[in-house]
C-alpha cells in the first residue's frame, strides 16, 4: 500500500515531466544538463541504434527521475524535522500565534497537495525517550496521596531517579533508536495479546447504529448496504485513497494502525496469541442461528452489489438447517479464557474439515452476525431499551459473535446494527473511521426502495452461500460448554447504562470558552466524588498518532485541580476561577500526552525493561499497582463533512463503548455530536457493591447541569 502511494506520486510527477520536455521546444532550463546526459549517452557503444529524439526522452527521464528524487528527498526530510515540532499545539485554544501560522503554511507546503493515507509515514517523527525529571513532576502531583504517602513515593522515586532508573533508561534509549515505536510492539503484546482471561467485555469494545432513524426494517437489506459500503472503505485503503488524519486539516497522524483492518484475526496461543493477516480474502463469515456460512464477496471479477449481498443473506435468513452438534455455541471458545481455546484449537481443529471450516471464518475479510434478537432505541422505555442494545453489542450471548475477529458487523432482526471490535490490531478511532464510512453511506448514497429493499436487482444465476462443515466430537464441546459458562457469568455481571444527554451539548460549553473534553471530564470527576465519595486514579485515552506507529497515551485527568474544584463544589463555594483553572491543568495534560511527554507508557517500558533484566524495583511497582477505577475515552468525530449535523442531526452516529476496566470501577466512553449532544456509554459490574451504572449515569447528568449552572450564576453575578 506504501507502494501504491509512492507509486501513483512519481508516475504523476513523471508524465507531467516528459509532457513538458516533449511539447515545448524551449529547453533551456535543462539544455545543458540534457547536452550533458546526451553526450553520455553517446559514448555508450547502443547509441547508434537510438534516435536523437529517443536521447533527448532518455535524457528527459533520466534529469527527471533524479530530480524528483532530490526534490522528495529534501521535502520529506524538511517536513520530518517540521513535524518534530509540537510548540502549535501549546497556543491557546481559538488563537494562533505567528510562529505557528509561518509554520503551518511551511508544513502545507512540503505535504504536497491531495495526501494519501500513507503518504507521510516517513516524514512522521519517532516517538522519543522522555527524561525523568517530567516524569517525576506529573506523579509529585498525584492528588490521591496523603502527606505520609507522599513521602514515601518521594524517597522511592528518587532512589529510582539514582540507581536503578538510568540503567533501564539506557536500554529504552537503545531500543528507541532501531524500532519505529520503542512503546507499541510491547503494548501490542504485554497489554493485549498475553492476556489470558477473556477478550469479550474485557477487552472489545462496540459501535453503535443511528440513535433515532433506522433506514430499513429489512435485515438482509441492511446487512447488504453496510456490507457493501464496508468493501467499498476496504477498496479504498487498498488503493490508500483515504485521507490520513490531520489536526487543524495540517499536521499528519500515523496510519499504520488501518493496515489490519481486514482479513485479520486473534489467534489463541498458549502463552500468547498472535494476530494473523491475510494479504488475500475475497469472503466474509455469517453466523446466524447457530450456523456458520461463507459467503463470496466476488462474482465475475466484481464486487456484489448491495442487492446481490442482501440476496444471499435472505438466502442464509430462509435456510432451515439444524446446527451440527457443537457448531451453536462454538463462538464461545473465542469469548472464555484464551488458554482452554488455544489447546482446543490444536486438539480439534488442525485437521480435515473441522481446520477447512474454522479458516474460513479466520481468514475472512470480516465476520457478520444476523442476530435472532431485536435492538432498537425505544424513546418510551430508553433507559432499558439502550442498556439492552449496548449489553448485546458488546456481548450478545456469547456465543453469536467472533471476538477474536478484528471486527463483527452485528446486525439485528428488525435492521439495527452494530460493530463489535478486537482491540489488540487497533484503537477506537480507526474503527470509528471505517464505521462513520458506513453509516454515511448506507441510507444517504446507497440508499433503500420504497419497501426497504437495497437498490438494483437480484443476480440471475449467483451460487448460493456455503454451509461450513464441522465435526466437533464431545471433548470438544465439553471445552466449549465451559468456556460458555465462564463467559455467561462475565456477561450477566456487566451493569451497562446509555445516556443521550440533550440538555446542552459543544455549543453551549463553548460559549463558557472551556474546552468541551475538559468541561466533561471535571464533570465526571465531580460525579464520581459524589457517587462514591471519593476520588480515584483516572484514565483518560489520548492518541499519539503524531509519532510513527504510536497508539495511546494516558492522561491522568483527576488531579489536583480538579480535587480543588470538586470540594469546592461539594461545599457551594465553586468558583469560575477553580472551573478554569482545573480545565486548564487539564488540556496541559492532554497536550503533554499527545506530543509524548505523558509518563504511563514511558513507566510501562521502564517496567518490562526492569523485568527483563530480572531487577525488582519497589518503585515501577508501586506506581503501577494503582487500578484505574475511573477509565475514559472519548470517540472522536473525525469525518465531519460526511455528516450534515445542522439539516440532519438525527443521522450521525451514537458513539460506542467498552467494558468495565476494574472489578469496583466504571468505564465511561462519550462522543460530543453537534452542537447539543453528548452521548455517554456506562459500564461497571453488578457484582461491586460500589458502583451502580445507572447511579453514576444520573450523577454525570447532575454533575453536568451543575457546572452549567455555575456559569450562569456567575455571570448574572458579575453582570451587576
Ligand atoms: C500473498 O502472500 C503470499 C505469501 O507471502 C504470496 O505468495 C502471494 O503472492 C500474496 N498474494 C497477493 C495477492 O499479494
Ligand atoms: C484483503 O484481501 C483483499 C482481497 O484478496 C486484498 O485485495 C486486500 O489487499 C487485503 N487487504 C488488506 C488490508 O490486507
Ligand atoms: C424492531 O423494529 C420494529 C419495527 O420498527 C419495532 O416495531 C420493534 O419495536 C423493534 N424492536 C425493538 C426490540 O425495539
Ligand atoms: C454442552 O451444552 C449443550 C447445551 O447446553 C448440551 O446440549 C450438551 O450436552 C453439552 N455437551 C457437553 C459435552 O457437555
Amino acid at each position: 500500500t506504501l507502494r501504491i502511494s509512492w507509486h501513483t506520486r512519481f508516475m504523476r510527477i513523471w508524465r507531467h515531466l516528459l509532457l513538458w520536455l516533449l511539447q515545448t521546444n524551449n529547453y533551456s532550463v535543462f539544455e545543458s544538463a540534457l547536452q550533458l546526459i546526451s553526450h553520455l549517452i553517446a559514448v555508450f557503444p547502443c547509441s547508434k541504434y537510438v534516435t536523437e529524439e529517443g536521447q533527448r526522452i532518455v535524457g528527459g527521464v533520466l534529469i527527471g527521475t533524479g530530480l524528483w528524487i532530490a526534490v522528495t528527498f529534501v521535502m520529506r526530510n524538511v517536513l520530518k524535522y517540521l513535524l518534530s515540532w509540537h510548540g502549535w499545539m501549546f497556543n491557546r485554544h481559538g488563537s494562533l500565534s505567528l510562529t505557528t501560522k509561518i509554520w503551518l503554511v511551511l508544513v502545507k507546503v512540503c505535504s504536497g497537495p491531495k495526501p494519501m493515507l500513507y503518504s507521510f509515514q516517513n516524514s512522521i517523527p519517532r516517538l522519543p525517550v522522555q527524561a525523568f525529571s517530567l516524569l517525576f513532576k506529573i506523579i509529585k502531583s498525584r492528588p490521591l496521596m496523603d502527606d505520609e504517602q507522599y513521602k514515601r513515593m518521594e524517597g522511592l522515586a528518587k532512589d529510582f531517579e539514582k540507581n536503578l532508573g538510568p540503567k533501564l533508561q539506557w536500554y529504552l534509549k537503545l531500543k528507541s533508536w532501531w524500532a519505529s515505536n520503542y512503546v507499541s510492539d510491547w503494548w501490542e503484546e504485554y497489554i493485549y495479546l498475553r492476556g489470558r482471561g477473556p477478550i469479550m467485555v474485557n477487552s472489545n469494545y462496540y459501535a453503535m447504529d443511528f440513535l433515532y432513524v433506522i433506514p430499513t426494517t429489512r435485515q438482509a437489506a441492511r446487512a447488504g448496504n453496510s456490507i457493501h459500503a464496508i468493501m467499498m472503505y476496504r477498496r479504498k485503503l487498498d488503493r490508500a485513497q483515504i485521507k490520513p488524519l490531520m489536526v487543524l486539516n495540517t499536521i499528519p497522524m500515523c496510519s499504520s494502525q488501518y493496515e489490519r483492518m481486514f482479513n485479520t484475526s486473534r489467534v489463541p496461543g498458549v502463552e500468547t496469541d498472535v494476530l494473523q493477516h491475510m494479504n488475500e480474502s475475497k469472503h466474509i463469515a455469517v453466523y446466524h442461528k447457530g450456523r456458520f456460512f461463507k459467503v463470496w464477496l466476488f462474482y465475475d471479477g466484481r464486487l456484489l452489489l448491495p442487492r446481490e449481498i442482501e440476496q444471499q443473506i435472505e438466502r442464509i435468513l430462509a435456510d432451515k438447517s439444524e446446527p451440527h452438534p457443537g457448531e451453536e455455541l462454538l463462538a464461545a471458545l473465542t469469548a472464555g479464557d484464551r488458554d482452554p481455546w488455544a489447546k482446543a484449537r490444536s486438539q480439534f481443529f488442525s485437521r480435515g474439515k473441522n481446520k477447512q471450516s474454522l479458516d474460513s471464518v479466520e481468514k475472512a475479510a470480516f465476520f457478520v452476525t444476523l442476530d435472532d434478537t431485536e435492538q432498537r432505541y425505544d424513546p418510551e422505555n430508553s433507559v432499558q431499551s439502550l442498556d439492552s442494545y449496548g449489553k448485546s453489542l458488546l456481548h450478545g450471548k456469547c456465543y453469536d459473535r467472533w471476538f477474536d475477529k478484528s471486527f463483527n458487523l452485528i446486525v439485528f432482526k428488525n435492521g439495527t446494527m452494530g460493530l463489535n471490535a478486537e482491540h489488540s490490531w487497533a484503537d477506537a478511532p480507526i474503527v470509528g473511521h471505517l464505521w462513520e464510512h458506513v453509516l454515511s453511506s448506507d441510507p444517504v448514497r446507497l440508499g433503500y426502495t420504497e419497501d426497504g429493499h437495497c437498490k438494483g436487482n437480484p443476480h440471475p444465476n449467483l451460487p448460493g452461500p456455503q454451509r461450513l462443515q464441522w465435526d466437533i466430537p464431545e471433548e470438544g464441546q465439553a471445552v466449549i460448554n465451559s468456556s460458555l459458562k465462564v463467559a455467561k457469568a462475565l456477561a450477566d455481571d456487566v451493569d451497562m447504562h446509555i445516556i443521550p444527554f440533550n440538555d446542552f451539548g459543544k455549543g453551549l460549553i463553548k460559549k463558557c470558552k472551556t474546552s468541551p473534553d475538559g468541561f466533561i471530564q471535571i464533570a465526571l470527576q465531580l460525579a464520581h466524588f459524589r457517587d462514591k465519595g471519593k476520588f480515584c486514579l483516572t484514565y483518560e485515552a489520548s492518541m499519539t498518532r503524531l509519532f510513527r506507529e504510536g497508539r495511546t497515551e494516558t492522561v491522568r485527568s483527576c488531579t489536583t485541580q480538579t480535587c480543588d474544584f470538586v470540594r469546592a463544589m461539594m461545599n457551594d463555594k465553586a468558583t469560575l476561577k477553580l472551573l478554569k483553572v482545573a480545565a486548564e491543568k487539564h488540556q496541559d495534560l492532554y497536550r503533554l500526552a499527545m506530543t509524548g511527554k505523558g509518563i504511563d507508557r514511558h513507566l510501562f517500558c521502564l517496567y518490562l525493561v526492569s523485568k527483563y533484566l530480572g531487577e525488582d524495583s519497589a518503585f515501577l511497582k508501586e506506581v503501577l499497582s494503582e487500578p484505574w477505577r475511573l477509565s475514559t475515552s472519548q470517540t472522536p468525530l473525525q469525518q465531519v463533512d460526511l455528516f450534515d449535523i445542522k439539516r440532519h442531526p438525527e443521522y450521525v452516529t451514537s458513539g460506542g463503548g467498552f467494558g468495565p476496566v476494574a472489578d469496583d470501577g466504571y468505564g465511561v466512553s462519550y462522543i460530543i455530536l453537534g452542537e447539543d449532544l453528548i452521548n455517554f456509554h456506562i459500564s461497571s459490574k453488578h457484582s461491586s457493591p460500589e458502583t451502580d451504572s445507572h447511579r453514576f449515569g444520573s450523577n454525570i447528568r447532575q454533575a453536568m447541569l451543575d457546572m452549567l449552572d455555575l456559569f450562569q450564576f456567575d455571570n448574572k453575578a458579575s453582570n451587576k
